[in-house]
C-alpha cells in the first residue's frame, strides 16, 4: 500500500510496523475536529489566495462528504493510513481528486494534531465542568434537607465534634466548585491556535493565522510554532484536573462505603445502585463507591504516564508524543460516567439521620464545648479548662455515659466554679449551633454557605 509520505523510500512499510504506528483506531474519534480544523485552514487559504474559490467549494463539499461516510459508518478505518489526518485527506482526495492534494499546503500532522486534540480537550474542560455542576446541584438539594441533622464530625476517623450533614457535604461543594473552576481556567489559557505553524518552523506561504484561528473559535494565535507543536501541556492539565477532581470523588466514595456499612448505618444506597453477592444472599455491596474509588488509580496513571512520555523529548514534535490520546481519551470517559452514575447514586440515597444522631451519642461530642464554657463562663486559662474537661470524660466513661448526659452534680465534684448553665453547652445541638464563626457548621452558616452554592450554580 502506497504511502502519503512514500515519495523517498524503496520498500514498503512492513505490516508489523503498520501495526504499531498506527493511531487511527483511536484518533478517528477527533474525526469532526479534524474536518474542521480542514475547512478553517481551506477558507484561508483561499482568502489568501493560495486555493481558489472553487478549489476551496470542491473541498468543502468533498469534507460534507466524508463526514457523512464516518456518520453513517461507511467510511473505511485503515491500519494503513496510519492516523486520521492521512485517512480522511485520502479519502477526500479519492472523492474530489487532485485539487484534496492541495489542502495540505502550508500545514502539517504536526499542527494539524495539535489543533484537533486540543480543541478536543478544550471541549472536555467545559463538558466535565457542566458535569460537575449537575452533581453540585443534587448534592445541593441533599444538603439543603440536613442542615440541622447531627453527625459526628471527625479527625482522625474518631469522634470530635457535632456537625451537620448539610455542612459536611457543604465541603464536597467547596471541592467540586474548585474543581470547575479548574477546568474553566485551562479552557481560558488554552484556548490558543496552533494552526499555521506547519511541522515546527512555520511557513513560507503567506497565510493568516488569525483567520483561521477564529474560525476554530481560538481567542488567539500561538507565540511560537516550536513550542506550540510540541507542547502537550494542554492535555497535562486536563489529566491533572480530572485526576484532582477524582481525588475528591474517591474521598467522597470512600465516606459513603462507610456509611453503608452496619458500624456507621449513615445512608443506604438504592438498590438500583447497589448489587449482590454471589455467594452471600444477604449482602448489598456499594459497587458505585468503590468503583469510584478505584477507577480514581488510572486517571492518576495517564497523568503520571503522560508526563513521563513528555519528560525527555527534545523539541519539536517527536513521536512519542502520539502516546498523549489514549490516556486522555480513557480519563475523559472515566470522568464523564464517575460524575453521571455518582450523581444518581446521591439522588437515590436514602439518609438515616436517626443513626446519624445515634452515633453522636458517643464520643464526648462536646467536650471542648465544656473546656471552651470553663474559660468563657469560669475564666479558666485554656490549657487547665483541657485538664478539667478530661476528668470529666473519664468520669462519664466510669459512668457508662457520654459527656452531654453527665448530671451536675459530678461535674461540681470536679470543679466548683461549674454552675448549672453548664448544661446548655453540652447538648450537641447547641453546641453545633455555638460554631457561629465564619465557615462554621451552625445551621444558620451551613445555610449560607448552602446559599453561596446555590447562587454560583444559578449564575452559571
Ligand atoms: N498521529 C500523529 C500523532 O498523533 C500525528 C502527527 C504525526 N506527525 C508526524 N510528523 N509523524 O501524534
Amino acid at each position: 500500500m502506497e504511502k502519503m509520505w512514500s515519495g523517498r523510500f524503496s520498500a514498503s512499510a512492513s505490516n508489523l510496523l503498520d501495526q504499531f504506528n498506527a493511531s487511527i483506531m483511536y484518533d478517528r474519534k477527533l474525526y469532526r475536529e479534524d474536518i474542521e480544523g480542514s475547512l478553517a485552514h481551506a477558507q484561508m487559504l483561499a482568502k489568501q489566495g493560495i486555493l481558489t474559490q472553487d478549489e476551496f467549494k470542491q473541498i468543502q463539499d468533498g469534507l460534507a462528504q466524508v463526514k457523512k461516510e464516518i456518520e453513517s459508518g461507511e467510511f473505511e478505518w485503515k491500519i494503513s493510513d496510519e492516523d486520521l489526518h492521512m485517512g480522511i485527506e485520502k479519502r477526500l482526495t479519492q472523492i474530489i481528486g487532485d485539487t484534496g492534494k492541495k489542502l495540505h499546503t502550508a500545514r502539517s500532522r504536526n499542527d494539524q494534531v495539535a489543533v484537533d486534540f486540543r480543541r478536543y480537550v478544550l471541549r472536555k474542560n467545559l463538558e466535565i465542568a457542566e458535569l460537575l455542576k449537575l452533581l453540585m446541584q443534587e448534592i445541593v438539594i441533599v444538603a439543603d434537607k440536613h442542615t440541622d441533622t447531627l453527625l459526628p464530625g471527625m479527625t482522625h476517623l474518631q469522634h470530635a465534634q457535632p456537625i451537620n450533614f448539610g455542612f459536611h457535604l457543604g465541603a464536597y461543594l467547596s471541592m467540586f466548585k474548585r474543581d470547575i473552576e479548574r477546568f474553566e481556567s485551562s479552557y481560558k489559557r488554552n484556548n490558543i491556535s496552533p494552526l499555521g505553524c506547519a511541522a515546527l518552523a512555520g511557513t513560507p506561504h503567506n497565510i493568516d493565522r488569525e483567520y483561521s484561528a477564529g474560525f476554530l473559535g481560538f481567542d488567539s494565535v500561538s507565540v511560537n510554532c516550536l513550542d506550540t507543536v510540541s507542547d502537550r501541556d494542554f492535555a497535562l492539565e486536563i489529566l491533572f484536573n480530572i485526576s484532582t477532581m477524582m481525588m475528591h470523588i474517591s474521598r467522597l466514595s470512600e465516606e459513603l462505603v462507610l456509611w453503608s456499612s452496619y458500624e456507621f448505618g449513615f445512608v443506604e444506597l438504592s438498590d438500583e445502585y447497589s448489587t449482590g453477592s454471589s455467594i452471600m444472599p444477604q449482602k448489598k455491596n456499594p459497587d458505585v463507591p468503590e468503583l469510584l474509588r478505584g477507577k480514581t488509580g488510572r486517571v492518576y496513571g495517564a497523568l503520571i504516564g503522560l508526563l513521563t512520555v513528555m519528560k525527555g523529548l527534545p523539541l519539536a514534535y517527536n513521536k512519542d508524543t502520539q502516546e498523549d490520546k489514549e490516556g486522555v481519551f480513557d480519563s475523559v470517559e472515566t470522568a464523564e460516567i464517575s460524575l453521571e452514575i455518582l450523581k444518581e447514586a446521591i439522588k437515590t440515597m436514602q439518609v438515616k439521620p436517626q443513626n446519624m444522631n445515634l452515633a453522636c451519642k458517643v464520643g464526648h461530642l462536646s467536650a471542648t464545648d465544656l473546656a471552651d464554657y470553663l474559660v468563657e463562663k469560669c475564666n479558666i486559662p485554656f490549657r487547665e479548662a483541657h485538664f478539667i474537661t478530661g476528668k470529666a470524660v473519664a468520669k462519664s466513661e466510669e459512668l457508662g455515659i457520654d459527656l452531654s448526659e453527665i448530671e451536675l452534680k459530678y461535674l461540681k465534684e470536679i470543679d466548683e466554679r461549674i454552675s448549672e448553665d453548664v448544661l446548655d453547652c453540652l447538648v450537641l445541638e447547641n453546641s453545633m449551633n455555638a460554631r457561629q464563626s465564619q465557615g462554621g457548621t451552625a445551621t444558620q452558616r451551613t445555610k449560607e454557605q448552602l446559599d453561596y452554592f446555590k447562587k454560583y450554580l444559578e449564575e452559571k
